[in-house]
């Protein structure tokens, strides 16, 4: 079986407010991370901030994008196309994470921007999560509905590329109810794991990367890798401050 590097992604979201706090949080994560040879971290900048990298040599530290349109181009105002990305040396792309569902990403416009994403040789970090956890498990079937409706048309070697981010609305950001536990992510993890093997086979949903995402910080990354055999993380809030992120880099090493 393929040796699955473990993966530790930055969300920066809208923030930082300057280029200048973008260089300076992107050079700080850089200077702790020399020793780090099989994690892939990854950050995903504001598309202004994409330059930040540019300036570093460095194999260790890939660039993603938080998000991406569909169309190749043409008359879409506001929007940035994946060929744009990929010129800018991004090879990660957020897709379906729920800040942007929120504001109208269906689970058919999600699909449209991973086949774009996959066509312009990009990997995409698919999120799926629900928003409440019921007690008869219908969040499985709306986990379940978001997979199979993203994978439309996407191929078993393609699907062997993605990165699936779990991210339970109810355990994202500073208003969060709870954090989830490593337990709760496993268990999604199976079911994720699952739906990939009806979908595709067993050997597809072996080496498609499942990542947890929500509250990840450096008192709870371990857990979330060790006991819930997260194959990575995807970081809001803790990765804006270098030296948490970059502890939970060393805590995922
Ligand atoms: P958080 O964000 O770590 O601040 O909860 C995670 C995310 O939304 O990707």
């Amino acid at each position: 079986m393929k040796v699955i590097n473990k993966l530790v992604i930055a969300n920066w979201k809208m923030n930082p407010q300057s280029k200048k706090e973008a260089e300076i949080i992107f050079k700080n994560i850089f200077n702790n991370l020399k020793n780090i040879k099989k994690t892939e971290v990854i950050i995903c900048p504001p598309f202004p901030f994409l330059f930040v990298k540019g300036k570093v040599k460095t194999k260790n530290i890939k660039l993603g994008s938080q998000d991406v349109f569909y169309e190749k181009e043409g008359s879409y105002t506001g929007e940035v196309s994946a060929s744009m990305l990929r010129d800018f040396s991004v090879e990660y792309v957020l897709v379906g994470h729920s800040e942007r569902r929120a504001i109208g990403d269906t689970n058919e416009i999600v699909n449209k921007k991973i086949l774009a994403i996959l066509k312009s040789k990009m990997n995409p970090i698919f999120c799926v999560g629900e928003s409440v956890r019921d007690t008869n498990g219908f969040y499985l079937s709306f986990i379940k509905q978001q997979i199979i409706e993203g994978l439309v048309n996407v191929n078993k070697p393609q699907v062997k590329n993605m990165v699936i981010a779990y991210e339970p609305i109810w355990a994202i950001g500073s208003s969060a109810d709870r954090e989830a536990t490593p337990a709760e992510f496993t268990e999604i993890r199976i079911f994720i794991k699952k739906i990939i093997t009806d979908l595709y086979d067993v050997k597809t949903a072996n080496e498609v990367r499942i990542i947890y995402g929500g509250s990840v910080n450096p008192l709870n990354a371990e857990s979330f890798i060790k006991e819930g055999r997260a194959d990575g993380l995807l970081v809001g809030r803790d990765s804006l401050n270098p030296k948490k992120f970059s502890a939970i880099i060393n805590l995922v090493k």
